[in-house]
Order: C-alpha cells, then structure tokens, then sequence
C-alpha cells in the first residue's frame, strides 16, 4: 500500500511572511487530517522559517534543488547535508524547469539523486516529455533514459526511498493538463521499468508522482488511477485553500 504524497513546489515564489502563512495554513489542516502525506519546498531562503513552522507537525518540509557535492568551493551552491540539517526530507531533482533553463543533463541529475540519497535525503526525481517528442511517439523512449540515467548504478535498497515525478514538460504551468489516460499509461510504464530494472517489491513501493497543472478540479481524477500515488503541485500549491483541495482529493 503506497501512501499518497502532495508535494507543494512554491519555485521562485512568495516572500518570507507570505511563506509562513501558507505553511501554517497547511500545517493547521494536517493536524485534522492524517492522509495524504504532505511536503512543501520552499525557496531555499525561506526553508528554515517555514522548517520552524512545520516542526513537529504532520507537513514535511523538501527543497527545490541540491548541489552534489559534500562541501567547498562552489559559490551559490547548497549541499544536501545542510539541506538535511534545515530538517529537509525530501529534495526535488531534475525539474524540468532546471533541465531546460538552467542546462541540467542526465549525468548531473543522476549525481544529485547519489548525493541527496546518501544524506539520507528522499529525491522526488523527475522525468517527463517535451510536446514535440510526444507529438513524435518518443514519450515513453524519454521517460525511460530519463529515468534509468537518474537512477545509475542505484542499489535496489536506495531505489525503494525514491519518489518519481511524471510531469509532462507542456503540461507544467500551462493549465493543460494530461488526460487522467495519458498519466497512467506513462506511470504504470515508469513503473515498470523499476520492476525490470530491480524487482517487483521494489517497483511496488516506489511513489510516482503526477505533476503538470494540478488544481482541485482535476485532481481527483488524476490521484484515481492505480500507479498515480500522489501531485507534484506547482502554481495551485500557492493558494492554500486550492492546495488543501488537491489534498483532500489525494486522502479518499
Ligand atoms: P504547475 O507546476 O502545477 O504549475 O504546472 C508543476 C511543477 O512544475 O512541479
């Protein structure tokens, strides 16, 4: 039995006290419910205001990005043991927002999902098309190079604390989401792939994520078919009550 997840991924928004108030206004609702499991990802700047807030409630707290490196000089960056030490559980790696603007490969992506597993780090790895490969039959040859060059030479041990994101490039931040279909032909696939690329108790405990345009009304749809066990939430996740929807969506 998969817990499901909702994951609030705030990008490059919000200042410091519109942060609070929205992890409080989570954390309040969390108290009163135990399902699903939830995590915000605040800007880094704000992960230890909003770590305070929600410590020692039911909300985890996740980080947007990590450097894969334990210390030194890279100036600007930010290790997973110190995302560890804010209280982070969770980190996300390989948006498609990092792979295409900021230039992330494959090989970059894989060395974040090591670092941030052996800090005892949960990565929440994405993977997901552009509309031209889609338009081109490629999904699924994408998704899959995706994600086995995230995971490299993982252990089956490792694999089994990953959680994968399905998040279809045109469908994130663009209020065309895909069809409650399309997500679980490409997760059921993704999962899949984990069962031949470890084993089937492996695959099975695996959370796939589906993330791209997620609001309250389509959310329940989406989190009813089998292998989607959770949202990866962009734009709706920072409005506290069209959140607390998709969460209430995700816990029946
Ligand atoms: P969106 O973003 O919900 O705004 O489409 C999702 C994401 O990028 O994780």
């Amino acid at each position: 039995m998969r817990r499901p997840l909702v994951v609030g991924n705030w990008k490059m928004n919000l200042l410091r006290h519109e942060a609070v108030a929205l992890a409080q206004r989570v954390a309040e609702w969390a108290a009163a419910h135990a399902e699903p499991e939830l995590a915000l990802c605040p800007p880094f700047v704000y992960l230890e205001a909003v770590g305070q807030v929600l410590r020692d409630t039911r909300v985890a707290l996740g980080a947007q990005n990590l450097y894969p490196q334990s210390g030194g000089a890279f100036t600007g960056e930010i290790s997973p043991a110190m995302l560890a030490d804010l209280g982070c559980r969770y980190v996300i790696v390989g948006h498609s927002e990092r792979r295409q603007l900021l230039g992330e490969t494959d090989e970059f992506i894989c060395s974040k999902v090591a670092a941030a597993l052996q800090a005892g780090l949960q990565p929440i790895v994405c993977v997901g098309e552009l509309l031209s490969e889609r338009e081109r039959g490629e999904t699924r040859a994408v998704v899959t190079r995706q994600l086995v060059q995230a995971l490299g030479g993982l252990p089956s041990e490792a694999a089994s604390r990953l959680v994968l994101a399905y998040e279809p490039v045109w469908a994130i931040g663009t209020g065309r989401v895909a069809t409650a279909a399309q997500a679980e032909e490409v997760q059921a696939d993704l999962r899949s792939t984990l069962r031949s690329r470890y084993n089937a108790p492996a695959a099975e405990e695996v959370r796939i994520l589906y993330g791209g345009s997620v609001k309250a009304d389509n959310a329940a749809e989406l989190l009813a078919q089998p292998d989607v066990d959770g949202a990866l939430v962009g734009g709706a996740s920072l409005k506290a009550d069209e959140f607390l929807r998709i969460a209430a969506r995700a816990a029946s």
